[in-house]
C-alpha cells in the first residue's frame, strides 16, 4: 500500500488540512488530512467509481481520500457482458487504477436481481429455463469473472439484496428464486464462489438490516449459511440512510447482531439522502428542495454521530465505503425525475461539505 497521507499539490485537501491544523508555525508543512489516512488503523476508506471518473479532474480528491475503490456498475454480470461474451475492459480500468495507486479494490456483485442478463434466465425460444441450467450459468459466470480478478480483489459481494422486504416473506422473489423454486441459489452462489477462490473474503450485502424485521431474515441466512459450511466472511450494510433513518441504536443493535455470530460487518454503499421519502414505510417521494446550509449542517451532524458509531468498531468493521464521490454523481440523483440531492462528503465543484469534516475523527 501506498500512503494515502498526501495533502500538498493538492489545494482541497491542502486547504482542508489548514482546517484541522493545530500548528500554526509559518513554513511547516500541515498535517495530513485525508479520510482514508484519519481511519487507517481502524478501516479501510472506500469509494464506488465508474471508470469514467478515473481519467478526470476528480483523481487527486479520489487518491487523497479513499484507500479502497468498489465498482459502482460495471463489475455486475450485465455490464460485463458484450453480448453472451465477457468484455472485461471497463473494470479492468477500475482494477488498474487501484493498483496502480495501492488501494484495495471490492467485487461488487455476482448475483444480483437487478443488472443480470435476460438470456441468463431464458433459452433459445425465450422460455425460462430449468434450474439447471440457471445453476451452470451462475457457476460459469462467478468462476469467470473471480478467477479474472483473483489476486486484485480482496472481497466480493457474492450475492446482493436476496431478502425480502415484505412482513412475513424471507426471500425476495426473484427469477433466480422461482427458477430454483426456493433459496438454494444462495447457497451454490457461495459455493461456487469459494471453490472459484478460496482465498478471498466473501460477503453478503444487503440494505434496511437495521430494520429488525429485516434483520431477523438476516440471521436465518447467516444460520443457513453456517450450516452449509460456507465460509462467510461477513455482512455488508448498503448505509443508504436518510437524515433521521435508522438510529445509530438501531444500526448498533444489528452490526451486534452480526459480530455475535462471529461474522464482521462492513458499510458498503454510504450516503446520506436529505429527503424523507419513506414517512410511512411506503415510498411518497418528497417534493425537491435546496441544500441550503440549514440542511448540510443537519446533514454533518449525521455523518458526525455515523462515523462515531464506526469507530467504535475496530477489527469489527471492516470498511467503509462511500457510494459515489461528488453529490452531483449520486445514483440518489436519478431515483426521482428531476429531483437533485446531496448525500455524500463533496460536492459538485469537489468542494469538501461540512459533512467531510464531521466525518473525520
Ligand atoms: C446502483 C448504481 O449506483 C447505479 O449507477 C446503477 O445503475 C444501479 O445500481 N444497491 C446496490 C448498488 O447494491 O449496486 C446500487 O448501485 C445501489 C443500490
Amino acid at each position: 500500500m501506498k500512503s494515502r497521507l498526501l495533502c500538498a499539490g493538492f489545494m482541497l485537501a491542502a486547504m482542508a488540512c489548514h482546517e484541522k491544523s493545530d500548528d500554526k508555525t509559518p513554513g511547516t508543512e500541515p498535517p495530513a488530512l485525508s479520510l482514508a489516512g484519519s481511519y487507517k488503523d481502524l478501516f479501510t476508506l472506500g469509494v464506488a467509481l465508474k471508470s469514467e471518473a478515473l481519467t478526470g479532474p476528480d483523481v487527486p480528491l479520489i487518491t487523497s481520500n479513499f484507500n479502497r475503490i468498489t465498482a459502482e456498475y460495471e463489475m455486475k454480470w450485465a455490464p460485463l457482458m458484450k453480448g453472451k461474451a465477457y468484455d472485461f475492459t471497463a473494470a479492468d480500468t477500475l482494477a488498474d487504477f487501484a493498483e496502480d495507486h495501492g488501494m484495495f479494490l471490492t467485487g461488487h456483485t455476482l448475483i444480483w436481481h437487478i443488472d443480470t442478463p435476460d438470456w441468463v434466465f431464458t433459452d433459445e425460444a425465450g422460455l425460462e429455463v430449468d434450474r439447471e441450467t440457471l445453476r451452470a450459468r451462475m457457476k460459469t459466470h462467478i468462476e469467470t469473472t473471480m478467477k479474472h480478478f483473483k489476486g486484485r480483489v480482496d472481497n466480493w459481494d457474492v450475492v446482493n439484496e436476496v431478502l425480502a422486504d415484505e412482513d412475513g416473506l424471507t426471500w425476495r422473489a426473484s427469477r433466480f428464486y422461482k427458477i430454483y423454486g426456493n433459496e438454494d441459489y444462495i447457497i451454490d452462489a457461495f459455493r461456487f464462489a469459494h471453490e472459484a477462490d478460496p482465498e478471498v473474503e466473501l460477503w453478503y450485502n444487503d440494505y434496511v438490516l437495521e430494520n429488525p424485521k429485516k434483520l431477523e431474515k438476516l440471521l436465518v441466512l447467516i444460520k443457513r449459511l453456517k450450516a452449509e459450511g460456507i465460509p462467510l466472511t461477513g455482512v455488508g450494510f448498503q448505509g443508504h440512510y436518510s437524515l433521521g433513518w435508522p438510529g445509530t441504536d438501531l444500526i448498533e443493535n444489528a452490526f451486534n447482531a452480526v459480530i455475535a455470530e462471529g461474522l464482521k460487518v462492513k458499510v458498503s454503499e454510504l450516503d446520506v439522502t436529505v429527503y424523507s421519502d419513506y414517512p410511512n414505510g411506503v415510498f411518497t417521494p418528497e417534493v425537491a428542495k435546496p441544500c441550503d446550509a440549514n440542511i448540510l449542517n443537519l446533514q454533518a451532524q449525521r455523518y458526525g454521530e455515523l462515523f462515531q458509531l464506526f469507530r467504535r468498531y475496530k477489527g469489527q468493521l471492516a470498511h467503509v465505503t462511500m457510494w459515489g464521490l461528488k453529490d452531483n454523481g449520486s445514483w440518489l440523483n436519478d431515483m426521482v425525475k428531476g429531483r437533485a440531492d446531496c448525500p455524500l462528503l463533496f460536492d459538485a465543484k469537489g468542494q469538501p461539505k461540512p459533512a467531510y469534516f464531521k466525518a473525520l475523527p
